[in-house]
């Protein structure tokens, strides 16, 4: 058998790319306008000599193999099959281990869905009506959850079904019948890294809630540990040395479409702490595109100690009220633009409106202080504010939030209105809550969409037995305090009397 060098010493690159766009010769090397962002100019390179392409525009290059997955929009490795079948050079897949299977499933579905998304008049329509066109549709391989018995057939006959339900994405209800949890919905695959496909979000066409869902976590997805769209912007990530961060789907898939590539978002969670060691990874920076209200500052005070520990530059960016990144990018891409260039890194921003009187930003910029990584860098920025306050270093000091080593156990514990929330909603339902404006860490969504699945099953006990004197109204107060459009909290017992004396009606029980 070949090895993956004789492999690639056999593939011509220059043989390859011309077969996808139409290539200039200029002295040893062929120039051609990047097909990976919008090009004027050819800044498009490929050195026959060297074996590789180089887009000096957009930053993206590597192999042929690279070439072809990312025009093709497939990972490395099917691209590298897809040319070994093309150049008849016999390579040995491994057909490997159940991992391998769960993953071959997983595209499998991903493939399934993008299919059903081609003839689905509802997905198109509703994706034409968000602007999305239909190379970006293939580009993140979006798709539409349509039949389901035939996704069951297509996994049966290829021996994937019974790895596949692993992952809770399908279940079986009755002997033969299965219910696809994204049946109906626009599908957003998540793809790790390397350009797998790990899970799903998949959002309601018809405006019936959940506005979202997400796949469970599974033996290959963990809601803390992904990021959306790392497999599609780690190169521009990488050479840029840069993230932009969102909170949502479409506004990356938005951005991406207006030429903005470097993006990244949660999945609908609060930023981890080991979102942001990933994000330190790949790049030195992150810019924040968040709203610039109430719920956008909320956000942003929840994500910054995260980016600062990792040693990360945090850079804001607040967005015009009413505003997301997606609805912006479409208004008004050049005023995105200079509202990046021009962002200054946190601390200084503060400093500087410090400077110009505003006392206010002070408690923030203390409280970020106790997270930045750099003792020395930490102790500059106390000494400026010292010096435009005239408040003496120690006391400056003295207010700086002490930052343990982070905590490790985190992943799988429930801040105090969490563990109410939950035990709310299992009481409850859903009548009243609308989940997107909430801020929760991974753990509480995941338990959230559980009980959304009818699986209580998978809820610990302690929620479901959870007993206080008033359940109802710790509900409530807890929606509150989670929601990130509300009013500041009742700060003590009394506030918290006269507030709740505005008591909406009655909620039934369940
Ligand atoms: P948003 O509601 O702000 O999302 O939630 P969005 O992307 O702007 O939504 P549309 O499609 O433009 O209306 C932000 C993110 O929170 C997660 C999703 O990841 C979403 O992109 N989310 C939201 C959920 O997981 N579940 C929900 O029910 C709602
Ligand atoms: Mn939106």
């Amino acid at each position: 058998m070949p090895s993956l060098r004789d492999l690639m010493a056999k593939i011509d690159i220059v043989d390859v790319i011309s077969s996808y766009i139409e290539l200039k010769r200029v002295g040893n090397n062929y120039t051609a306008r990047c097909p990976f962002h919008p090009d004027d100019t050819p800044s498009f390179y490929v050195s026959p000599s060297k074996g590789i392409f180089k887009c000096f525009g957009c930053g993206v290059g590597g192999d042929a193999v690279k070439f072809v997955s990312l025009y093709e929009n497939v990972d490395y490795w099917t691209a590298l099959q897809r040319l070994a079948e093309r150049y008849r050079i016999p390579i040995r897949i491994e057909k490997g281990g159940k991992e391998d299977k769960l993953f071959t499933a997983l595209r499998r579905v991903a493939e399934f869905y993008h299919e059903e998304l081609k003839s689905s008049r509802q997905a198109l329509d509703y994706l034409q009506s968000r602007g999305i066109s239909m190379k970006t549709a293939l580009k993140f391989m979006l798709g539409y959850g349509g039949d389901t018995s035939a996704l069951v057939e297509l996994l049966k006959r290829e021996g994937l079904l019974e790895v596949y339900e692993r992952t809770a994405n399908i279940t079986g209800v009755e002997k033969g019948i299965y219910r696809d949890l994204f049946k109906g919905r626009l599908i957003v695959p998540i793809r790790d890294m390397s350009g797998r496909v790990v899970a799903f979000g998949g959002r309601s066409l018809d405006g019936s809630p959940p506005k979202y869902i997400n796949s469970p976590e599974s033996e290959v997805f963990k809601k803390g540990k992904s990021l959306f769209g790392l497999y599609e912007a780690k190169d521009y990530i990488r050479e840029s040395g840069e993230v932009l961060l969102v909170e949502g789907y479409f506004d990356l898939i938005s951005l991406w479409q207006e030429g903005f590539r470097n993006v990244l978002a949660p999945l609908g969670t609060a930023l981890t702490q080991e979102q942001a060691q990933l994000i330190s990874k790949l790049a030195k920076r992150v810019i924040l595109l968040y709203d610039g209200d109430k719920a956008g500052r909320k956000a942003v005070r929840s994500a910054v100690p995260h980016l600062l520990m990792a040693g990360l530059e945090v850079r804001v960016v607040y967005l015009p009220e009413g505003e997301d990144p997606d609805t912006f990018v479409r208004k008004n891409p050049a005023e995105l633009k200079r509202l990046i260039a021009t962002a200054l890194p946190v601390q200084q921003e503060l400093i500087k409106r410090i400077k110009e009187g505003d006392t206010s930003c002070m408690e923030e910029l203390l409280y970020y202080a106790g997270f930045i990584k750099d003792s020395v860098e930490r102790f500059q920025i106390l000494k400026e504010l010292s010096h435009i306050t005239h408040i003496p270093l120690s006391s400056l000091n003295e207010r700086v939030p002490k930052v343990e080593p982070r905590r490790e156990k985190q992943e799988q514990s429930l801040s105090y209105h969490e563990v109410l929330l939950l035990a709310g909603l299992y009481r409850f339902g859903f009548e009243e809550v609308k989940l997107e404006e909430l801020r929760l860490s991974p753990y509480a969504l995941e338990l959230v969409e559980a009980i959304q699945r009818g699986e209580y099953h998978l809820l610990p006990d302690y929620i479901k037995n959870y007993r206080t004197y008033d359940l109802e109204r710790a509900f409530r107060e807890s929606i509150r305090a989670l929601s990130l459009h509300e009013e500041e909290l009742p700060r003590n017992f009394q506030e918290l009397r006269l507030k709740s004396k505005e008591r909406p009606r009655k909620l039934r029980k369940r």
